[in-house]
């Protein structure tokens, strides 16, 4: 039988996760709101929990139903749903509203605590007692999202820990980017995965990292342990072995020579991170101490991928910027993709990007940037 998935994304890369998830061959793709939804059997969910490198989350749709415009109607249409297949009484769950902007339930936490109370009182029914909620790491994660005409949509989160955690970071740099938003910068740039590719700024090497894992094909989902849906109820004998032969052919994938994939930063101590999260995550990296406005006599082809200090959580400043851009100019021929936050890093790159596109990178807006260097 058919399940329909929906994956989030970082604002602004929700077209990148789409077009990777067609690139994995992924069906019925669709993009709404904060990502992409697709539909498939049970194992296309396992499938982008492993191989998505945008998605943050995956989520199940559990149910769906219309006509929700009071508290009553949505909470009894939750407690009208069968929990027993993803809780029992020694489960914990916690649940996320995103409800509309205008109406009855247009208040997160309010419509949060109804759907809060029918999973409660639905428990009592079914199990006997109440699970317990535990909004830090709960084993059962429920979305609720009502739209603007009152469609409720009832979603499991598939994943637990977001999937942009890979877990070979655990030391971050002083700005660390989001893997999954390392991941989307690469497939803006137009990397080709074959050519040699440098981050002159790596910090604690997630560009150049998330570029060695696609090169080499290796899933980032194999770095999880565990997905929070392999400890519902419904993951039984079958499902475990299922998963376990998925998890299998997906190692299979991995591709042998990758091709040179540099890291370099002005900082010795942040390359010795990078050095440190490389060898975690299992890949060959090729590292350089240096500034980056000193960059000049490389061969193309060449792709250079980055995320230049930019004056917020580290110093930088116009002459920083100009320099950068000067450096950029002299790659002749080189592909550049670099998220910017701030557009004083775009206007010291001479020339107009072949592509440009908002972005949130955490708190911070951003912008993603691509060129072909003249
Ligand atoms: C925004 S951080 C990069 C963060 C990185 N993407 C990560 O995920 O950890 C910018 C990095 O540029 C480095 N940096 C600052 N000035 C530099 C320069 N002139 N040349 C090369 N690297 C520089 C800093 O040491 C810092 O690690």
């Amino acid at each position: 039988m058919s399940a329909y998935f929906f994956a989030n994304a970082a604002r602004g890369t929700e077209r990148l996760l789409l077009e990777e998830l067609r690139d994995l061959g992924f069906q019925n793709l669709e993009l709404a709101g904060s990502g992409v939804a697709f539909t498939g059997d049970w194992s296309e969910g396992w499938r982008a929990c492993l191989w998505s490198r945008i998605a943050q989350r995956v989520l199940l749709e559990i149910t769906r139903f219309p006509g929700v415009s009071t508290p009553e109607a949505l909470y009894t249409g939750v407690r009208a749903l069968d929990w027993r297949p993803f809780l029992t009484v020694s489960h914990s769950f916690s649940v996320t509203a995103l409800p509309p902007r205008e109406g009855l339930l247009r208040n997160p936490n309010f419509t949060g605590l109804k759907v809060k109370d029918a999973i409660v009182d639905a428990c009592r029914d079914q199990l006997g007692d109440r699970p317990m909620v535990n909004r830090d790491q709960p084993d059962l994660r429920v979305v609720a999202h009502i739209s603007p005409n009152g469609d409720a949509s009832i979603y499991a989160d598939l994943v637990g820990e977001p999937l942009c955690r890979r877990g070979y970071r655990p030391e971050g740099g002083e700005a660390p980017l989001r893997e999954s938003l390392a991941a989307a910068l690469l497939r803006f740039s137009g990397w080709d995965r074959r050519s040699p590719l440098l981050d002159p700024c790596c910090g604690s090497g997630t560009i150049a990292i998330e570029a060695a894992l696609w090169a080499a094909n290796i899933a980032p989902g194999l770095f999880r342990q565990q997905f929070a849906c392999e400890r519902w109820p419904l993951h039984d004998a079958s499902r475990i072995a299922e998963l376990r032969e998925l998890r299998g052919k997906t190692r299979a994938e991995r591709r042998g020579d990758p091709p040179p994939i540099t890291a370099g930063d002005l900082d010795p101590a942040m390359l010795e991170v990078a050095r440190a999260n490389a060898r975690r995550a299992g890949v060959r990296l090729t590292f350089r101490q240096g500034d980056v406005r000193e960059l000049r006599n490389w061969t193309p082809p060449l792709t250079v991928v980055t995320n230049p200090p930019y004056g917020v959580r580290l110093a930088a400043d116009t002459a920083f910027f100009r320099g950068f851009g000067a450096a950029m100019a002299r790659l002749h021929g080189a592909r550049v993709g670099v998220i910017a936050g701030t557009p004083e890093i775009a206007e010291g790159i001479p020339g107009r990007p072949l592509a440009r596109h908002p972005v949130r990178n955490g708190a911070l807006e951003a912008e993603m940037l691509a060129y072909l260097m003249p």
